[in-house]
């Protein structure tokens, strides 16, 4: 008999989404009208975890989901794509997240994240997850939970020798040389890199110059998602693009965290580096051109 599949652990945070459309973003101070409000699911964390479910994956959830509305609402979500819940937590003391979200013209969008009870995944509940993820296949994070919890996690994983996906979303504070040795695959979208590293990242040459500054930091593979550009994966040694298609571009929300949980779940069904990074790319890219239907 083949051994079951390890589950990939996603360990993140939820947010319920309010959403409108504007023409541009509006300046300080400027009033301006947007479309009818959307509402919907959203959360890095449970954008990747439902992403790598929906191809496929198997894919455990670890997270803290305030109760109220918004939170009873995401958590059905969650449990309607075949995610396991048995190490979400639900609090009473902070709300669920909420993303307050503009999307221009262009499809571009700015987010606000309130506080909520994504703060509330602290160190003690990685430790009660601890099973979980050192009998994970692949450990997939983002920083949208504190961060002292995101090293605890990554602590856990590598010293099972589980791999370490890390998007570093938002990305508001430098990472540590230790932090980044633990991780297996690091994947910074392009500001997030220049957060990083305080480089400048215009050009292709660029993306790989700063890359490979955090590989001498300690990462092992550095994937940039770089937009209409695709992805860019960095090594010691090698440079891959991985062109995106030409697409007409809707809505880039959550475009990053589909990237991010195709591609784990890749590595966690051992798909090649290849294989995980091209249907990434190509996933994030047919999202980014649908017409999203709000989700209640
Ligand atoms: O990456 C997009 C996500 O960021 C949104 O769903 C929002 O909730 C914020 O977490």
């Amino acid at each position: 008999m083949p051994s079951a599949r390890k589950p990939l652990v996603v360990i993140g945070s939820a947010n319920m989404d309010l959403l409108t459309r504007v023409q541009a973003f509006p300046r300080p101070g400027e009033t301006m009208p947007g479309s009818a409000l959307l509402q919907r699911p959203g959360g890095k964390g449970a954008n990747q975890a439902i992403a790598a479910a929906q191809v496929g994956a198997s894919v455990s959830f670890v997270g803290n989901i305030g109760t109220g509305a918004f939170g009873d609402a995401l958590v059905a979500n969650l449990e309607q794509a075949g995610i396991d819940l048995s190490h979400l937590e639900r609090s009473s003391k902070l709300p669920a997240g909420t993303a307050l979200i503009l999307l221009n013209k262009a499809g571009e969008n700015e987010i606000v994240v309130t506080r909520s009870s994504n703060e509330l995944v602290g160190v003690a509940q990685i430790k009660r997850s601890k099973q979980l993820i050192q009998g994970a296949g692949i450990v997939l994070l983002q920083m949208e939970i504190p961060l002292a919890s995101v090293q605890a996690a990554i602590a856990l994983a590598h010293a099972a020798k589980v791999p370490v996906v890390l998007n570093p979303a938002p990305c508001t504070k430098p990472l540590t040389q230790k932090l980044l040795k633990q991780v297996d695959w690091l994947t910074p979208n392009e500001h997030e890199l220049t957060a990083l590293t305080g480089k400048r990242v215009k050009t292709m040459t660029d993306v790989a110059v700063a890359a490979q500054h955090l590989l001498s930091q300690g990462a092992r593979n550095v994937v940039v998602t770089c937009g209409a550009k695709g992805a860019c994966w960095v090594t010691r040694d090698k440079v891959t693009w991985f062109p995106a298609p030409r697409v007409k571009v809707i809505d880039t929300v959550g475009a990053g965290d589909c990237f991010n949980g195709v591609f784990a779940a890749g590595l966690c069904a051992s798909k090649t580096i290849n294989q995980a990074l091209s249907q990434a790319v190509a996933r994030a890219s047919s999202l980014i051109s649908r017409v999203r239907k709000p989700v209640r």
